[in-house]
């Protein structure tokens, strides 16, 4: 099966073997049936975050579970259990046209919600850990489902126990979220402010919230359906404070987040952007002229090209910064 039309860097790579699974028991009937006894396998959502940078030679797994559930409710909090194969923004606008908060900041990430919790979605001042809940999840052996609380998870930035420790062990099949019926709105990231005052909204809510994210995100990143990526390519690197003085001594505008331990996040697509990778071609790849950590994929471009750029990157800004950029999407090779 080609996989180009499941990952949004849109790669054309085969794997051996390919199944979408559409519910639990589809899902443990395939795990126990022998032909899939000593097959490696890899499970994807909706492709967003992941590269092939080389063809598969073993089993993919598509998980389409679908369906939205209430399943519990206060005057104030509604807990909405989420098939791990709904498209997340859908899931987003769907919880703003009911009125429930929470997930507005998180309009327009690409991909399925049982992705959301692998990396900890987050955007413009929110994680999806503030309002995870609980995920069910299956084995990788297919033995039965059960439930991992938050705490369990291990969330950090864009970093869960599913990146880590569990990697390849839990498929996850639903996520439940705990919204609130009366949200208070996260207006600190960014532009989201001043877009709120040049709009004239002085009392916003959350679909406001979510039409100005969309108009931000619309205007910095490309769209996977006209120019293939899989948003930010690398992880901002989380520096110490030696580290980061040095790098202003050299450009007194360096942008730069201070962390609680005294560290400093500094934007990878300013340090891309200063090694003069911005907007640039090469062969079929590049980054995205307005957003340098948007690796893209100009047409027919093969994982190898993309992780050869990747690399190119990684290696200048090592030249010029000393800081090893970490990727953020999943290659898989
Ligand atoms: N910048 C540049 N040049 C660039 C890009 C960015 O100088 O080409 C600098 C600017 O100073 C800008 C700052 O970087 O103010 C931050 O840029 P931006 O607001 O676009 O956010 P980011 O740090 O590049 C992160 C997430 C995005 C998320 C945005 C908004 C990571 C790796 N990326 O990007 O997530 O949408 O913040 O919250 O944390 C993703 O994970 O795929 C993703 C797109």
């Amino acid at each position: 099966v080609n996989l180009k039309p499941f990952n949004t860097l849109n790669i054309s790579a085969r794997a051996r073997y390919f199944a979408s699974i559409e519910n639990t028991d589809q899902l443990k009937k395939i795990l126990n049936h022998p032909g899939s006894f000593g097959l490696s396998i890899r499970i994807i959502g909706g492709g967003s975050n992941i590269l092939f940078a080389d063809d598969y030679d073993g089993l993919v797994l598509h998980i389409d579970i679908k369906g939205r559930e209430v399943i519990d409710e206060t005057e104030e909090h509604v807990w909405l259990k989420v098939g791990a194969g709904e498209n997340w923004h859908q899931t987003v606008r769907y919880c703003i046209d009911k009125g429930w908060g929470g997930i507005e900041n998180l309009s327009l990430i690409p991909g399925t919600v049982g992705a959301a919790p692998i990396q900890n979605i987050g955007a413009y001042g929110v994680e999806l850990a503030e309002v995870f809940e609980w995920l069910e999840g299956m084995d990788i052996e297919g033995r039965a489902t059960r439930r991992y609380e938050r705490e369990f998870c291990e969330f950090g930035y864009r970093d869960s126990i599913f990146k880590g420790e569990l990697k390849g062990i839990v498929i996850v099949t639903q996520v439940v979220l705990k919204l609130s019926k009366d949200p208070e709105l996260n207006t600190s990231y960014g532009s989201i402010q001043s877009e709120l005052k040049d709009r004239g909204i002085t009392d916003p809510t959350i679909e406001d919230i979510s039409d100005i994210i969309i108009d931000i995100r619309n205007s910095k990143l490309p769209d996977p359906n006209t120019l293939g990526n899989a948003g930010s390519f690398f992880k901002n690197p989380i520096v110490d404070e030696a580290r980061y003085q040095k790098i202003t001594e050299q450009y007194p505008d360096a942008p730069g987040y201070p962390m609680e331990d005294g560290k400093v996040k500094v934007p990878a697509g300013w340090l891309i952007e200063e090694a003069g990778w911005k907007g640039k071609v090469v062969g079929n790849t590049g980054t995205y002229k307005q957003q340098a950590l948007v690796i893209v994929n100009h047409g027919g471009a093969t994982g190898d090209e993309i992780l050869q750029l990747a690399d190119d990157i990684q290696q200048s800004v090592e030249d010029l910064f000393g800081i090893a950029l970490v990727p953020e999407v999943n290659i898989i090779n």
